[in-house]
């Protein structure tokens, strides 16, 4: 769940904003001083008119005072400090242990985890997965809160949610349906423009976990020529700077989608699969945890993680969801031909 404090925080109560700083944010949409300590300096000059200059003193403002209570780390902080941040991380399980075991334990709040994969190696389906555990109570492996499903490729179905519920023996699926807060995505613009305004809706949803199926196709489909290549790593490099701020300040967990393309320059060394989004997304996410399909199961490999091991570990897909293979068999429901 996003931080108790988060409400409390509005923009008057910055120390030292003046009245004429404070109209002028509210005129362009910023209501608290988290939404201010998450915005990018260039989106918040070219909104008001102001400078880039004069923005990046107000964010950082921001930043200090919500340091000051505890809800970010300080400029410079020890590393008591971090450690007592890093204590509030909150994990929600997959639904497959193994695949939690890969993760340390399950998807990190305060962190961006991006699952990259071909065509039917299982993404949405733990996409969908999560919406249903991140319900469930934080002492059964859930987050207890609710979710925002952004969906930019129109594969999100309750009717499988409800399934998934149902399958976890929850009584009530519909009173799942109803805390998963999902927005359809038309196009890229669509897409960068939900979340810049992403705070508001982590407030007024109070989300405690942000998947993003998928997060770069649409760019990747409208932005295809090398002459706009420079413009869309830029925009894709402001999308995820904003996810990593988001995350840290809300304590919430975000989980991308990525799609992987076959790799022109393959040799008998290089792998023929190459996710997409380049360095920008490589370096922006946390995690990057690869599927691939091996039969009726799925490998998942850690490619990228400031601490985990490298390694991989299987899992499959059934009527709930995600689950280690073992579990499969005792699952007659289980659709996969593979
Ligand atoms: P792209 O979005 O096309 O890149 O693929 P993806 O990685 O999102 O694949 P997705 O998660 O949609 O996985 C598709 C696979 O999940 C199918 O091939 C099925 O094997 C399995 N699957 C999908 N729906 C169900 C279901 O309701 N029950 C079961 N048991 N398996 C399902
Ligand atoms: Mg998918």
């Amino acid at each position: 769940m996003p931080s108790q404090a988060i409400t409390d925080l509005h923009l008057e109560d910055l120390p030292g904003i003046k009245p004429i700083e404070l109209s002028k944010l509210k005129r362009i949409g910023v209501e608290s001083v988290l939404e201010l300590a998450t915005s990018i300096p260039q989106d918040l000059a070219e909104d008001t008119g102001d400078k880039v200059e004069s923005m990046s003193i107000l964010i950082v403002r921001a930043r200090k005072a919500l340091a000051s209570i505890g809800l970010l780390s300080k400029e410079f902080c020890t590393a008591a400090d971090i450690m007592t941040r890093r204590n509030q991380i909150m994990r929600c399980s997959t639904g497959s242990k193994s695949l939690d075991g890969l993760l340390g334990g399950g998807i990190e709040t305060q962190a961006l985890t991006e699952f990259a994969g071909e065509f039917g190696s299982g993404k949405s389906q733990l996409c969908h997965t999560l919406s249903v555990i991140a319900n469930i109570p934080k002492e059964n492996g859930g987050l207890g809160g609710n979710v925002i499903f952004i969906d930019t490729e129109n594969t999100f179905r309750p009717e499988r949610v409800h399934q998934i519920a149902q399958a976890y023996g929850i009584t009530d699926p519909e009173e799942i349906l109803s805390s998963i807060f999902v927005c359809k995505i038309y196009n890229s613009s669509h897409l960068e423009f939900v979340i810049k305004n992403l705070a508001k809706y982590l407030e007024e949803f109070r989300a405690c976990i942000v998947i993003i199926d998928s997060v770069i196709s649409l760019h990747r489909a409208e932005f295809s020529g090398r002459e706009t290549l420079w413009d869309r790593q830029q925009k894709l490099n402001l999308m995820l700077h904003r996810l990593t701020r988001l995350a840290e300040v809300y304590n919430i967990a975000f989980v991308l989608t990525n799609q992987v393309q076959s790799n022109p320059d393959t040799t008998f060394a290089s792998d023929p699969m190459k996710v997409a989004g380049g360095n920008i997304l490589a370096h922006a996410t946390t995690y990057r945890i690869f599927f691939r399909k091996a039969g009726r199961n799925r490998i998942a490999v850690m490619q990228d993680s400031p601490y985990h091991e490298y390694g991989s570990v299987k899992f499959t897909i059934s009527a709930k969801g995600i689950v280690d293979t073992e579990d499969t068999d005792k699952d007659t429901r289980n659709i996969e031909s593979g």
